[in-house]
């Protein structure tokens, strides 16, 4: 048996279903072609093989729909097909907002009235004579309640969800937590560039600018309706508070439009989780979080469920990188200008201060401001030769990079955890890429790296953890602050 919309060669069959099955059944041919070609009506049949053995004919407007006809053939009734046809029918209706179900059945067709009953409709008014002399009609009523819309939702579930965190402005579609329709990225980079970092200000001002040309775009996808979407997601935080504000502003103002749940999301879950939307994961597992603003190892015990047990104690790695890149006058974003100049080559390695950090923590401060020193005296000798750009960043690289790692696999191995995840923007960085892989392979790790697309800020990632928060219910209200600071560890709770 198949469910489907009615098609035009259909027509005939279901009008010789009507005549036959439903009592007083008004309707011809040129009616259903009209709730065919409509976009206000919805006509669906269920079929087997050829032949039609029900059928369901619903007009709507605004957020009311009118149910004319439910007809299941003589042979076939009380087997759930009603059921069927009418589930099907709301399920499409909540997709199209539809709040309010209408319909009037015969006061002596007892069977119709029960069956509406039992799903939901109560009586509001009984019409006398509605259907001739003496043939009145209850009118019945369905309010398509909030759980049973979010139940639909989940089902046919698709996330918009929007990224502003710092300077990347982005908007994604994710399909059913899993299937990425949409990932659009509008980088700020050049304009902040002329700064040499991210110009907070400047980035509030540009994601202003940006989200109406990337909701152009989503709205110019030929197959994408955006009136599909069941759930509007943005980052809630961390990030830049003007930045933040943002994008909430604008996943408030669709969401009040469409009438659909809100859900805040933390970045950092986001960069955790990039890496599933390529393969799932397995749990516990370690995550390393390298990013601009952030530098952590976290323990997921399970999926959702964040304890960070490892962090800088100063600066972040990618903040550490940008800031020597600074010195070594290397343009912003100096992880990434770092990396691409020493190009996964080898150069002689700067004899550098060991770092001694309690537990699974981190530091980067102490270097930097060695490096600062050394570049200070350098300078002093004149410009700094190719050399020496060469030998400080290919030196900073590893010795950042290997102290994350050495940590990592310390408490890996002091937890016995077999699953590492990599994620942030530093993860693109070719060097942590290559050790983390040769690390894991040696010791049989099973590896999550997320592809080099979406080690940056993207909102895709912002919706599969979207997609986990609905299926835990949490979904926030739509006066939830963006906050600066927020705490990752809360995400999952
Ligand atoms: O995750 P992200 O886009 O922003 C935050 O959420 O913080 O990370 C940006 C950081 C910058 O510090 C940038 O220098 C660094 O990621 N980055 C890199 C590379 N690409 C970006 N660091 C090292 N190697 C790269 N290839």
């Amino acid at each position: 048996m198949t469910i489907r919309l009615a098609e035009k060669k259909d027509i005939k069959s279901i009008v010789e279903l009507g005549k036959k099955d439903m009592i007083g059944f008004s309707f011809n041919e040129d009616d259903f072609a009209s709730y065919i070609q409509e976009t206000n009506s919805h006509l669906v049949l269920v079929a087997e093989e050829k032949t039609i053995l029900g059928f369901i004919s619903i007009r709507f407007s605004v957020d009311e729909g009118e149910i004319d006809a439910i007809v299941v053939t003589s042979s076939r009734q009380h087997k759930g097909i009603g059921s069927q046809l009418l589930t099907s029918a709301i399920e499409s209706l909540v997709q199209k907002n539809i709040i309010h179900l209408l319909l009037e059945v015969r006061r002596n067709n007892m069977f119709a009235f029960r069956f509406y009953k039992k799903h939901g409709f109560t009586t509001t008014n009984i019409r006398q004579n509605y259907y001739g002399a003496g043939e009145d009609a209850f009118c019945m009523k369905k309010e398509i309640i909030k759980q049973e819309r979010e139940k639909v939702r989940r089902k046919n579930e698709i996330i918009l969800a929007v990224e502003s965190s710092c300077d990347e402005s982005a908007l994604a579609i994710i399909k059913n937590g899993k299937e990425i329709i949409a990932n659009t990225v509008n980088t700020q980079i050049a304009e902040h560039q002329k700064y040499g970092g991210v110009y907070p200000e400047l980035a509030s001002r540009l994601h202003l600018q940006n989200m109406p040309k990337l909701l152009n775009y989503l709205l110019s996808l030929k197959d994408f309706d955006f009136t599909t979407i069941t759930h509007v997601a943005f980052t809630q935080g961390p990030g830049l508070p003007g930045a933040l504000q943002i994008g909430s502003v604008v996943a408030k103002t669709i969401a009040s439009y469409l009438d659909v749940p809100l859900i805040g999301v933390n970045h950092l879950a986001g960069h955790i989780y990039a890496g599933e939307l390529v393969k799932p994961y397995l749990y516990p597992a370690l995550a390393l979080v390298a990013s601009g603003g952030n530098s952590e190892i976290v323990l997921l015990k399970e999926s959702m469920s964040f304890k960070i047990i490892g962090q800088t104690l100063d600066d972040a790695i990618g903040e550490a990188l940008d800031k020597v890149a600074r010195l070594l006058g290397l343009p912003y974003p100096g992880g990434k200008a770092i990396d691409d100049l020493v190009n996964g080559k080898e150069y002689p390695l700067l004899n550098l201060p060991k770092v001694n950090v309690d537990g699974y923590n981190f530091s980067y401060s102490g270097i930097k401001s060695h490096i600062a020193r050394l570049v200070e005296k350098e300078k002093e000798k004149g410009e700094l030769s190719e050399k020496f750009i060469l030998s400080v960043a290919y030196s900073v690289q590893k010795i950042f990079v290997d102290q994350m790692l050495d940590k990592l696999f310390l408490a890996a191995k002091d937890l016995k955890i077999k699953n590492i995840i990599l994620g942030g923007g530093v993860s693109a960085n070719s060097y942590l890429r290559k050790e983390l892989t040769a690390r894991g392979k040696a010791s049989r790790y099973n590896l999550f790296i997320p592809p080099l697309e979406l080690t940056t800020d993207n909102a895709a990632m912002i919706g599969l953890v979207a997609s986990k928060k609905i299926a835990i219910n949490r979904m926030c209200k739509f006066d939830a602050p963006t906050s600066a600071n927020l705490d990752l560890e809360i995400e999952g709770e």
